[in-house]
């Protein structure tokens, strides 16, 4: 989604809350699909690809043909894959694709594949090549890399090297293990680049993969949040109908931005529902609450924090705490469900990558097994509506931004559903604890932020281990909890290094927690990444 694609997009395609959409602009935007062969840049692949402009969904490379033809692609991209070619059980180049005359890019595995296929000679090399790898261009880089520079750097990860492009392919390029490194055979739409283009480790990886999908493939730069936006209007007001819709609110980007589009198909015949456990951060909730607001989106702030810390008083064990967090929020959640009439729909701010972990776009709805909806009762019968599902994270983020959300929500770092209750480690969570973790939490949010850090990190908060040491303060001795810092980097929160913080910052947090909050008297910075240990503490 870049600001050009941005940029050409149409005001007109938004629309008022609950207004009439175009039926024009409810179309089908054209798209790329990724075929999978198991590699593990597959869904960058579709991400960069519509960095370009252009829708690109991700199917296993075993979708039959049949299935690839009816969906009408603009283009196909057969992605890496881990196995070698020669590799008992590798996957197979599925030939009849060749029957649909679609523009077709392989990458590494997937060029190895076809080339294999097309009768071409495809050998392990002496060395392999992983990580930077200097690339030439060959007879001035045909259609596909003509006008690049001679030589450039690429990204390339693999042993098994093309040796001889299949009869009528043109070289393209070579790299020092890879004689041919890149080919194509205009006249019939395909082409092959050993290297990988969605790294951005391959400086004219976009620039490859932009002439691909517009110069050889035709596409139509025309995926941008604010397409995303009409089609997805539609698709709602099309499930929907004239029915009711509930969503639960947790005040994450996700739930807010599913929010605010399906508010703006089917305005007032929305109503969500913000359980408020009392364990979100400083002001949170009434964020939270301020913007539904502003929105003029019709919201149930259901103040709970009363029953919550009654449920928790006395509980230490973490897996007791969770289960009771998510147990009350099902609870209160239903009954406030209960009080609104008619309603047959419920939205999930499922994500794409929940779609492709769960199995993949033709998959039942699954339910976030993490998320605080999870579990409703059956008798609720609620149809999902999952206007996200399709969409990658920053995506999101893009289309909250494009639909007005405050920066702060736009931005927000993920969020536990249990909140500070499993942040409080170790005894019973009870709200003079919650006030001193929050109060704590609050000033090293506020430094981060002033610092300019808020944004390069995956998380960054507080814990309190309920124990209590010595101190000095004055001329007494005190006898007051420790606060821990934890702040780490990430991409998707399966592992995750903790964050170098400049030491000044580090002082600063330090000195104003101790100073301003009575009943702290040391701070402690965890230096652990996961594995072994995990994000959060428990
Ligand atoms: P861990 O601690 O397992 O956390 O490294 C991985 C990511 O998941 C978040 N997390 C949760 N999110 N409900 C959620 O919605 C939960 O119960 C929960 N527990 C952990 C955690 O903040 C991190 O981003």
């Amino acid at each position: 989604m870049t600001d050009q694609v941005a940029a050409r997009a149409d005001d007109e395609l938004i629309v008022e809350p609950g207004g009439e959409l175009p039926a024009e602009d409810v179309r089908a935007v054209e798209e790329v699909l990724v075929l999978d062969f198991g590699g593990q840049y597959s869904q960058l692949i579709a991400r960069r690809i519509r960095e370009c402009g252009v829708f690109a969904e991700l199917l296993p490379a075993t979708t039959p043909v049949e299935k690839i033809r009816e969906r009408r692609p603009k283009a196909l991209v057969l992605s890496g894959g881990p196995a070698s070619v020669y590799e008992p059980g590798a996957p197979p180049f599925p030939t009849p694709l060749l029957d649909l005359e679609i523009p077709m890019l392989g990458i590494c595995y997937g060029m190895q594949a076809m080339v294999l296929a097309l009768g071409g000679r495809v050998e392990s090399a002496e060395t392999g090549e992983f990580g930077r790898t200097d690339l030439v261009l060959r007879d001035g880089g045909g259609r596909l890399l003509g006008g690049l520079p001679e030589e450039q750097s690429c990204w390339m990860s693999h042993r098994d090297a093309v040796f001889e492009a299949p009869e009528g392919f043109a070289a393209l390029a070579s790299s020092p293990s890879s004689p041919v490194a890149a080919l194509e055979l205009p006249d019939r739409g395909l082409y092959g680049i050993q290297f990988h283009p969605e790294v951005v480790h391959t400086p004219y990886g976009t620039e490859i993969l932009t002439r691909f999908l517009r110069d050889v493939a035709g596409c139509i730069e025309q995926w941008s949040p604010q397409s995303v936006i009409a089609e997805q209007v539609g698709k709602i007001r099309a499930q929907v109908g004239d029915g009711r819709v509930i969503c639960g609110l947790s005040g994450g980007v996700d739930s807010s931005v599913a929010a605010l589009l399906v508010h703006r198909a089917v305005g007032e015949r929305l109503t969500c529902v913000f359980v408020d456990h009392g364990l979100m951060r400083l002001n949170e909730a009434a964020q939270v609450v301020e913007a539904f607001e502003q929105f003029g989106i019709p919201l149930v702030h259901v103040d709970a924090e009363e029953r919550f810390l009654a449920k928790l008083a006395g509980v230490e064990d973490p897996e007791r705490k969770r289960k009771i967090i998510g147990e009350e929020f099902i609870r209160v959640f239903e009954e406030e469900a209960r009080k609104l009439e008619d309603v047959g729909y419920l939205v999930q701010g499922t994500l794409y990558s929940d779609v492709i972990e769960s199995g993949g776009s033709d998959h039942a709805a699954t339910i976030k097994s993490h998320h605080n909806v999870g579990g409703l009762p059956e008798e609720f019968d609620f149809e999902l509506v999952e206007p996200l599902r399709m969409l990658f994270k920053d995506e999101v983020r893009a289309v909250g931004a494009e639909l007005g959300m405050p920066e702060r929500m736009v931005w927000r770092q993920p969020f536990p559903g249990p909140g500070l209750g499993i942040r409080i480690v170790g005894g019973e969570v009870n709200r003079e604890r919650l006030d001193i973790l929050r109060a704590a939490d609050a000033i090293l949010q506020e430094e981060i932020r002033a610092a300019e850090l808020y944004r390069q990190l995956w998380q960054s908060f507080c814990v309190l281990p309920v124990v209590r040491s010595v101190g000095v303060q004055g001329d007494g001795r005190t006898y007051a909890y420790p606060i821990v810092i934890r702040a780490v980097t990430s991409d998707d929160a399966m592992t995750a290094d903790w964050a170098r913080l400049p030491y000044d910052l580090l002082e600063r947090v330090s000195n104003r927690i101790i100073n301003e909050i009575r009943d702290v008297n040391r701070v402690a910075l965890d230096i652990s990444s996961k594995p072994p240990a995990t994000i959060e503490w428990e």
